[in-house]
């Protein structure tokens, strides 16, 4: 059995799909444009989105040509509501892109059923939710399709990749074609990645994690090496040269392996994802109706301060490992919206959020540690009584 069968296999196990519906990429973002253009979806179709997410979403959408109509977001969960989705809905919509914000999805079987209704497809977009479920079924599986993302920090890594899961069979024979134009990623840029994947595993100690990060995050956006974003996706909307890009065996070899630990790990960001929601509410922090919990595999949790660059700094010294997503309604671009045919004031409830969010990490072992950082700098955040 060859590296791509293997890992399509072990994945679709965990999806209680069939390797068939599996289709593997470079990264998610190439999964969600693929599953787009599978659909159809060009000039003059519409696509709903979160105004909550990452620029690499709606860039796929408007690399197609398609129009990005964005929703806000709600207090309870971070994600859309069916509610507001379907004020957004009109005579051009396609699509409708829901999306699992930190392991969680919301109303999944409301609007997947209106879009049915309505002839309009459905995407989950499952980046950040492999491994969880939505109402006891794996998350990925309401929807006509779904994307995940294997980079750094997602449910299992393969440094960067990504994966679809298609439910919807009368897709199937164009996602095939739509496959059939992927381009293979070149022996450097497969060395590279694999370089970063080894040197990753000196970023697990506390020493050598903030100095890495600095150094990566600078030669990534020279394109130096394998980034998350390249400079194209975060500064136009033109398709980058090289974007349609197929897995490597390199990312499903690894992935294979991170596959493994994924249970244990999934046990532990719920786990900590709990002690973390109940400390927020005991705090009158923002925090997740208990209606929600059972659907989150709190891949994050998010809080939200009065000054991020302050508790950042203050994080760091604690040795605490804050995420920074979403900071902006398209994180992580904060300029020129307009090419994304965003205008941020129109999302009250996102541009609050994304103003003020930092992550708190659900996947360390030492929970009591971040609660005392937090204990120590309550009044670094912003207090919430819902
Ligand atoms: C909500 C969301 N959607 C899509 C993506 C894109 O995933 P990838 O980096 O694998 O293309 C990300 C990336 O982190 C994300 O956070």
């Amino acid at each position: 059995m060859t590296s791509t069968e293997k890992y399509k296999q072990e994945i679709a196990a965990h999806l209680n799909a069939s390797p068939k519906q599996i289709s593997l990429y470079w990264k998610g973002r190439v999964g969600l444009y693929a599953l787009l253009k599978a659909m159809g979806i060009g000039q003059g179709d519409e696509v709903i989105l979160p105004a909550f997410t990452c620029v690499v979403v709606p860039n796929a959408i408007l690399y197609l040509g398609a129009t990005p109509v964005y929703v806000d977001i709600s207090d309870d969960h971070l994600n859309t509501t069916f509610a507001h989705i379907k004020e957004k809905v009109t005579p051009n919509t396609r699509c409708i892109l829901v999306q699992n914000t930190f392991g969680l999805s919301s109303e999944l079987d409301q609007i997947a059923a209106f879009a049915k209704d309505h002839s309009i497809y459905t995407i989950e977009d499952c980046t950040h939710g492999f491994g969880g479920t939505y109402d006891g079924k794996p998350n990925g599986t309401y929807c006509d399709a779904a994307f995940y993302s294997t980079q750094w920090n997602k449910p299992f890594s393969t440094g960067v990749g990504g994966f679809s899961l298609l439910n919807n069979q009368l897709l199937e024979q164009r996602l095939k074609e739509v496959n059939q134009e992927l381009i293979s990623p070149s022996l450097k840029q497969r060395k590279t990645l694999g370089m970063l994947i080894r040197v990753r595993k000196f970023m697990l100690h506390d020493s050598t994690y903030w100095p890495l990060l600095r150094l990566y995050r600078s030669w990534s956006k020279t394109g130096a090496v394998v980034g998350s974003s390249t400079a194209t996706e975060l500064e136009t909307i033109d398709l980058p040269e090289g974007y349609f890009m197929a897995s490597s065996s390199e990312q499903e070899k690894v992935g294979i392996q991170s596959l493994k630990s994924l249970h244990e790990f999934s046990k532990l960001r719920q786990k900590s994802g709990l002690i973390y929601n109940e400390f927020m509410r005991k705090h009158g922090q923002w925090n997740y109706p208990d209606s929600v919990l059972p659907n989150h595999s709190f891949l994050k949790f998010p809080v939200f301060v009065k000054d991020r660059t302050r508790f950042i700094q203050k994080a760091e010294k604690a040795k605490v490992r804050l995420g920074d997503w979403f900071l902006s309604p398209i994180h992580p671009v904060t300029a020129n919206y307009e090419l994304w045919q965003l205008d941020p004031h129109q999302f009250p409830k996102a541009e609050f959020y994304s103003n003020h969010i930092l992550n708190l990490p659900t996947d360390s072992k030492n929970t009591q540690k971040v609660l005392r950082f937090l204990l120590d700098n309550m009044d670094e955040l912003i207090s919430w009584e819902k």
